[in-house]
């Protein structure tokens, strides 16, 4: 073992992912000494809390809280950010760069941020930044789209990159759960962000999505421009209503290319069951690629979870220390023609309102398909310890519609007719509908 090389490493962050990122060294250490002849040496491991217990034995290992343990460090080759946030990990990112070490992280929403600043701070430094695992969990999407689709002009990119949301949904669809029971769930397995409004409000698809948009078409992603909506208004009356329409409940974050402009925009869609993604359920993820020579390219994985996403962080690191010598890194695409980011719509939607009244949902349903093309609905009725009551659902076509102007005019009509306002407003995705509505109506319809 006479060419054996010693890398030195520090683990920022020992929770679920750093642990499995641990545990995934230590279990191939013999395969990465007999391959390539290296010794992985973790130097330090940063965390919070010293006396948590994590599972497994820690007595061994350079556990630190002490950030100048790392920073003080001139030996270092590769820094693993796995604690997640914006400080201290991007400081500790920065000062790591201009000490020369090359970066893995998993950090989607430091990337979505403020990712271009720290990639052009690595290439000044002459280190590497990867951060396969912000994105889809083991899938390896960037590495995709930054190798392998070179010479391909991307025209769209989507895809469910939410797991938490989406076991939420499949739990809640294919077992009659409550949306908070999944969401405890989610959480106790270790999909959920540390704070679950970052998965449920949809903020980590649109981080997601802008790391995707910025690798797929060269743009400068605005994250608070990119139109968002979450989950958690979702009921288990709109899984089941979804159901008698034809229909599965995904949160999709899509761009679309159309010229110069990049539309953008994360939601929950109705899939019809006949889409690719419709039986994509759990914590899997799935992206899809279409694009002018390749066509169209899906990829399905464990998108979240201790081992799927440590996977890709391990997998990373290889990748740059295996080419520890070479130049300048380029993860972002850098785009032939400037582009501007736009909001995705959609004129299809489905809608739901919850009365007491058989009768006032009627109503609502006639003034409704009287400002809309009301292609088809079903009113479901349910009891609970408070009674009986019903829900209107249906899926409609608005070729003027976005979410905000549908929202108001449904709030309009449920302020005039019904006891309570529980509406909820989704875009729906489904190619077949485009049969289904009068040719004058859909020569309006751009985009589909
Ligand atoms: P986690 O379980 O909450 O672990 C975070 C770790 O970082 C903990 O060990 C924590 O220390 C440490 N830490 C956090 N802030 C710190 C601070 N200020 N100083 C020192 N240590 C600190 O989070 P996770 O789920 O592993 O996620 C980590 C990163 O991976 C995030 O960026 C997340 O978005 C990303 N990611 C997660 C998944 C997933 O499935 N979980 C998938 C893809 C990407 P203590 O343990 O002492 O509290
Ligand atoms: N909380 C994230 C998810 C982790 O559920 O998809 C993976 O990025």
């Amino acid at each position: 073992m006479g060419d054996q090389i010693r890398f030195k490493i520090a683990l920022l962050g020992l929770g679920t992912v750093g642990s499995g990122v641990l545990q995934t060294l230590q279990n191939r250490s013999d395969d990465l000494l007999n391959r390539f002849g290296w010794e992985i040496d973790i130097r330090h491991i940063l965390v919070r809390n010293l006396q948590k217990d994590r599972g497994f034995p820690t007595d061994h290992l350079p556990m630190t809280t002490d950030v100048n343990r790392v920073l003080d460090d001139p030996d270092l080759d590769l820094v693993v950010e796995v604690m997640g946030g914006i400080e201290p990990a991007k400081t500790l990112i920065q000062s790591s760069i201009r000490k020369g070490c090359h970066i893995v992280t998993a950090n989607k929403e430091l990337m979505a941020k403020y990712g271009k600043e720290l990639l052009h701070l690595a290439n000044e430094h002459g280190v590497k930044i990867y951060y396969e695992a912000s994105v889809a969990g083991g899938i390896p999407i960037l590495h995709t789209l930054q190798q392998y689709l070179q010479v391909n002009r991307i025209r769209s990119i989507r895809g469910i990159i939410n797991g938490t949301c989406n076991y939420i949904l499949t739990q809640m669809s294919n077992h009659g759960k409550e949306y908070e029971e999944a969401l405890r769930e989610a959480q106790k397995k270790g999909y959920a962000e540390a704070d679950p409004s970052s998965d449920v409000d949809g903020f980590d698809a649109v981080y997601k999505l802008a790391i995707l948009s910025a690798n797929a078409f060269g743009l400068d992603v605005d994250v608070n421009q990119i139109p968002r909506q979450g989950i958690r208004n979702i009921q288990g009356v709109d899984i089941r209503l979804a159901k008698e329409l034809g229909y599965v409940v995904k949160l999709i974050g899509e761009a679309v290319r159309e010229g110069a402009d990049i539309k953008l925009r994360v939601g929950p869609q109705l899939l019809g069951w006949d889409h690719p993604f419709a039986r994509v359920d759990d914590v899997w993820n799935a992206v899809s690629v279409e694009s002018d020579v390749v066509g169209e390219l899906t990829l399905i994985g464990h998108g979240a979870g201790q081992y799927p996403t440590a996977s890709a962080v391990v997998e990373d690191m290889i990748a740059i220390l295996k080419k520890m010598d070479t130049k300048d890194s380029k993860p972002f695409t850098i785009a032939s023609e400037p582009m501007t980011q736009t909001s995705l719509s959609t004129p299809w939607f489905y809608i739901r309102c919850n009365d007491t009244s058989l009768d006032t949902l009627e109503t609502v349903q006639k003034v409704l398909a009287t400002h809309t093309q009301f292609l088809e609905w079903r009113i479901l009725e349910t009891r609970n310890d408070h009674g009986r009551f019903y829900s209107l659902g249906g899926v409609l076509f608005d070729p003027d519609g976005d979410l905000e102007g549908l929202e108001n005019l449904l709030n309009d009509v449920c302020l005039r007719f019904m006891e309570s306002t529980d509406t909820l407003v989704l875009s729906v995705y489904n190619p077949a509908l485009v049969s289904r509505v009068p040719s004058n109506v859909f020569s309006q319809v751009v985009n589909f």
